[in-house]
């Protein structure tokens, strides 16, 4: 395996136009907390926002060149952050739920040296509820729906 981040913010346009194809896939918008369509040039302002964005880091996930998902971190304090992630849908491999939160785990504990991660699912999406329980978050609550979830990393 060899792994490699692009930040959001240092992707070409050809990647910017391929991330948002993902995005606005069904399966990828339907389990999204923002269900719209996301049109180009939101997503090109959105990118523009996180420049100066401390709190926020979004990362195109590659694996042996292929460009397999998007792991994102979000309400990054000193202690704790949200990570978010989702595949490229138009790859037909099983694994990569499982690879992205495996990279994220990494990325917060050695790059942002966190103490904890949480993460949220709706209560309908078994496949992601699966891949977050396997990594070692355990559920904290439900609420509208939405499964929150905790990792302690220390
Ligand atoms: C969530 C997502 C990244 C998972 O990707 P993936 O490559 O299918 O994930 P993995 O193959 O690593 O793991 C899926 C696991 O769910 C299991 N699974 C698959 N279908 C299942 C089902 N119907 N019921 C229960 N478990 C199921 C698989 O067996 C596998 O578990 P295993 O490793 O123990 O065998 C992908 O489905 C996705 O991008 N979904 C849309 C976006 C999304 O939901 N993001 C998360 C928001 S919280």
């Amino acid at each position: 395996m060899s792994i490699i981040l692009k930040n959001f913010i240092e992707c070409d346009d050809k990647l910017v136009y391929e991330i948002i194809c993902w995005r606005n896939h069904n399966n990828i918008r339907l389990n999204s907390l923002n269900r719209n369509i996301i049109t180009i040039e939101e997503h090109r302002e959105f990118i523009a926002s996180l420049e100066h964005d401390k709190s926020r880091l979004y990362f195109v996930v590659e694996n042996n060149n292929v460009n397999i998902g998007v792991i994102s971190f979000t309400n990054i304090n000193k202690e704790s952050a949200y990570i978010g992630y989702y595949k490229n849908p138009f790859l037909n491999i099983n694994g990569i739920g499982q690879i992205l939160i495996n990279t994220a785990k990494k990325y917060a504990k050695e790059c942002l040296v966190l103490k904890e991660l949480f993460m949220v699912s709706y209560v309908d999406n078994i496949i992601s509820q699966h891949c977050i329980t396997k990594q070692g978050f355990e559920m904290i609550n439900i609420n509208n729906n939405i499964i929150k979830y905790r990792l302690r990393l220390t």
